[in-house]
């Protein structure tokens, strides 16, 4: 402080504190760490809880606590922890509370290990996370955990909450050994800042002022330390903004409208388009309460430009220096998800504002949580972190996660379920195009196909084994070559003795499977074909995924619908029989999973009419598709 510091006022000092601004931080650690207790006790010694619900507490605390006499704070907390237990609310709770100094946002996450998720979750706007310990217990893998976690997400400033110091009878060689465990730990992780505190949340030794009981503890109490620590990252960012729809009202009025990334701008500002480099002067910047000076980052706005420039939904205007634009990066993976991650399924991705087909084309290591040490891997399972390579299916603006939140930050999306799968931080993006260059053609797809006078498509079949996949579509194409159509068949059995003779059965293998099916079915298109594609394909998402990779109107998927009791009355290959038998592992509709299509181009009942009658359908409908004419 200046030497004058005598004539600062209280009002001064406060409002100095003041413009520290809001903490954001995060509690990580269970219930039985006494998570509740200190977020009930922060609360408390900062006001916010009103009179009646102390009085209720009071009561509840005689009744149904585990303090005794006192007051059990945690009581307040875990009515939600509760509910959340249920799985009927709420991921993460947030709670605000005012001190004189500081107003604190805490994000509130469950403790147990399959909530790694919602930690994550509450991670993502945090300045500050408190790790919180038995200290009876010290670290655990969770907090090693956390910890990792909490690094990956970006938070820069860490706490070593250490509880229940009491029960240890207040040892400072428990507390240093501790909190050595603790630096040795963090080393490596990139916080700016690490700092262990002896607590009692129950008793509330050292939570506004020092304690008595820790004479040795010459620091802050918990609170004092959250009021004052400095937070604030200055490093200067440059304008990012991901355009989020392009507002169109009528010919007049062509607007951007996105929330800024990062930085800030001002009409006048030569701005950048980062898929086609493009640059463009900002005319005006309008808001809801209308045009504005300058706009920071967490705005909301709509940008004009001076000149015609062609921008579109997905895409990132940027302060000139370019934005990576890549379909392929390294990044560092939470998977959250009990399903396994299996390298090269597909998924969906949200980064920014864009979501696209996603792939994890490789898991580069594991990593070990209790000792950070890297480990081979073919899968991650549950609250693995790995890094990883990622390819996608289209070209997106991206950027470390480092260098920016927002276009470096992503999830991973099951594509049949819809949940979040994992979270993600991009770590290296790689050149244009993953170095991969395409090479031009002149002679394209549609000038191909022209010359057989078709419209080239994939129809893909699906069902269970011995449903009449393979009878259909060679009925189809015996018909479709009849009229002078070109075509070409994929069929699993067929494939399974070339191109995939390497895979086998499990879920893994069929998920590989499918994507190379789809794969080559694809560059059959580009040739210009109609290319029937027979395999069993059970995963409903795999199936999306080959979808995806096909133009519109180029992808027909039939389900050849025949029960599963039909198919093995049928059991043209013997199969169902040595299945039940159990002599044929993970066979399709006995002992591994069918997800039949919610909404396939074409359903085939094979019990309500013969072969020949469905490939005739199938045909009819091709035509009426435009895939050619007579
Ligand atoms: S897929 O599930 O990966 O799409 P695909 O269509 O390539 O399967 O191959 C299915 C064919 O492999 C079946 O028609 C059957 O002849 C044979 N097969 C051998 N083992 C299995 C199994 N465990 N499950 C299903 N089909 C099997």
């Amino acid at each position: 402080m200046a030497p004058d510091s005598t004539n600062v006022t209280l009002e001064g000092f406060l409002r100095e504190q003041a413009s520290m601004g809001e903490l954001r931080f995060l509690t990580c650690g269970s219930v039985d760490d006494g998570k509740s207790t200190l977020i009930g006790r922060l609360l408390h010694e900062a006001g916010q809880i009103l009179d009646d619900q102390l009085a209720t507490l009071e009561k509840d605390s005689v009744r149904h606590g585990t303090t005794g006499e006192d007051i059990d704070f945690a009581l307040l907390v875990d009515g939600l922890e509760a509910e959340r237990e249920q799985g009927i609310t709420i991921d993460v709770a947030y709670r605000f509370f005012t001190t004189t100094r500081r107003r604190f946002m805490v994000a509130d996450t469950p403790g147990h290990e399959q909530y790694t998720r919602n930690m994550a979750t509450g991670a993502a706007n945090a300045d500050l996370a408190v790790l919180l310990v038995d200290a009876r217990n010290g670290l655990m893998t969770q907090t090693r955990r956390h910890a990792f976690v909490v690094s990956l997400m970006g938070i820069r400033h860490v706490v070593l909450a250490v509880n229940k110091i009491d029960l240890v009878d207040f040892s400072e060689e428990r507390f240093h050994e501790i909190r050595l465990a603790f630096e040795a730990m963090s080393k490596g992780l990139g916080f700016a800042s690490a700092r262990a505190i002896p607590i009692s949340a129950r008793f509330g030794d050292n939570i506004t002022t020092r304690s008595p009981r820790l004479p040795w503890y010459s620091g802050p109490p918990m609170l004092e330390y959250l009021e004052t620590v400095d937070v604030s990252d200055t490093t200067a960012r440059p304008f990012r903004m991901p355009v989020q729809w392009v507002n169109r009202p009528d010919h007049t009025f062509r607007g951007y409208s996105g929330t800024i990334a990062t930085g800030s701008v001002r009409p006048g500002d030569r701005i950048a388009v980062a898929s086609s480099g493009v640059g463009a002067t900002i005319k005006r910047i309008v808001t809801m309460d209308g045009d504005r000076d300058e706009a920071n980052a967490g705005d909301a706005i709509t940008l004009v430009m001076e000149e015609e420039v062609d921008i579109s939904r997905g895409d990132v205007v940027t302060s000139g220096d370019t934005v990576a634009v890549s379909d392929r990066f390294d990044a560092n993976l939470v998977w959250l998800s009990e399903a396994p991650l299996y390298p090269s399924r597909g998924y969906l991705m949200k980064l920014g504002t864009a979501t696209v087909a996603a792939t994890v084309t490789r898991i580069q290591h594991r990593v070990d949580i209790n000792t950070y040490e890297h480990v081979t891997a073919d899968t991650l399972r549950m609250n693995d972190v790995a890094h990883v390579m990622i390819s996608l299916g289209t070209m997106i603006a991206v950027e470390t996660y480092a260098a920016d939140k927002d276009l470096g930050g992503f999830i991973l999306i099951d594509r049949l379920t819809n949940s979040t799968v994992a979270v993600g931080m991009v770590t290296e993006v790689a050149a244009v195009g993953g170095g991969v260059v395409w090479q031009k053609q002149e002679v394209d797809k549609l000038a191909r196909a022209a010359l057989k006078h078709q419209h080239p498509a994939t129809v893909w079949f699906t069902g269970l084994s011995g449903a009449g996949k393979s009878t259909i579509a060679n009925l189809v194409e015996q018909k479709l070559h009849a009229i002078g159509r070109h075509t070409f068949m994929l069929d699993g059995d067929n494939v399974r003795h070339g191109l995939n003779r390497d895979l086998g059965f499990a879920e893994a293998d069929r998920i590989e499977n499918i994507r190379r099916a789809a794969e080559a079915a694809k560059l059959m298109v580009e040739a210009g074909l109609i290319v029937l594609v027979s395999f069993i394909s059970p995963y409903r998402g795999d199936r999306d995924s080959a979808r995806d990779l096909h133009g519109p109107g180029e992808f027909i998927e039939v389900f050849v619908d025949t029960p599963v009791d039909e198919c093995r009355r049928r059991d043209p290959k013997g199969l169902y029989k040595r299945a039940d038998a159990g002599l044929i592992p993970n066979f399709t509709g006995v002992s591994a999973p069918y997800e039949a299509p919610l909404n396939p181009e074409i359903r085939l009942d094979t019990t309500s009419a013969p072969a020949d009658q469905l490939a005739e359908r199938v045909v009819e409908e091709l035509r009426a598709r435009g895939l050619f004419a007579g």
